[in-house]
């Protein structure tokens, strides 16, 4: 399913049995020079993981999911270039820090584009596939977490339309930990 092309790009949902290539790029990620702001996984610790574990995440999370999905941006050469994934939050559930969820909601996770495709509109076009599933999926707003000091994904969040809801959770004891919840409502 292509659901948009932009300057070349094409993004579309992760099929579920392209687990090596998911593997591969969040691995890449966890290597990211600001990967300890960007993601609370390490390197070592997804290195480590089965296939299995790759295997269920690309199902769980490919075309035909209703409660999550994977999206890339595939550069002209089949890279993938970026990615977002959108996991759905149930009213009345608890999301996994334990915090009720109060609306139904999507969730913005793993955003992560290459460096050699940065600042080229990726990111605009990952997050319309993104929030558009969510949209579809009846989702009334959607969210993410980004670090107080990730001044370069806080930036773009922004020119998405993203905005602080004034939610700020800190995932150890430590100030250096803070996170900050932003939003985008759905269109009325
Ligand atoms: C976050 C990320 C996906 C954004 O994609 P991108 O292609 O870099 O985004 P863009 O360049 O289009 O937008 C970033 C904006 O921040 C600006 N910017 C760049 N460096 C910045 C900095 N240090 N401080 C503030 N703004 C900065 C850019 O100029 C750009 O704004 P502009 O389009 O108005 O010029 C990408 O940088 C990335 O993968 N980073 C590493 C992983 C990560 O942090 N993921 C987010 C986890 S929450």
């Amino acid at each position: 399913m292509t659901l948009l092309t932009r300057n070349d790009y094409v993004v579309r949902a992760i099929r579920p049995d392209e687990w090596e290539r998911v593997k591969q790029l969040r691995l890449d990620a966890l290597r990211d020079p600001v990967a300890h702001l960007a993601f609370l996984e390490v390197y070592e610790e997804a290195a480590a993981r089965p296939d299995v574990f790759w295997q269920d995440r690309a199902v769980g999370s490919g075309e035909g999911s209703t409660t999550a999905l994977q999206f890339v941006a595939e550069a002209p050469d089949g890279t993938w270039a970026g990615s977002v994934t959108v996991l759905m939050e149930e009213a009345g559930t608890e999301d996994w820090a334990g915090s009720p969820v109060e609306r139904r909601q999507g969730h913005v996770v793993g955003v992560f584009v290459r460096p050699e495709h940065r600042g080229n509109g990726l990111i605009e076009a990952l997050f319309e596939a993104g929030v558009a599933w969510a949209w579809e999926r009846a989702a009334e707003r959607v969210r993410l977490f980004v670090h107080k000091d990730n001044a370069r994904a806080r930036a773009a969040y922004r020119k998405v339309g993203f905005e602080p809801s004034g939610v700020v959770v800190t995932f150890s004891k430590s100030e250096a930990e803070t996170e900050l919840e932003l939003v985008l409502e759905r269109p009325a």
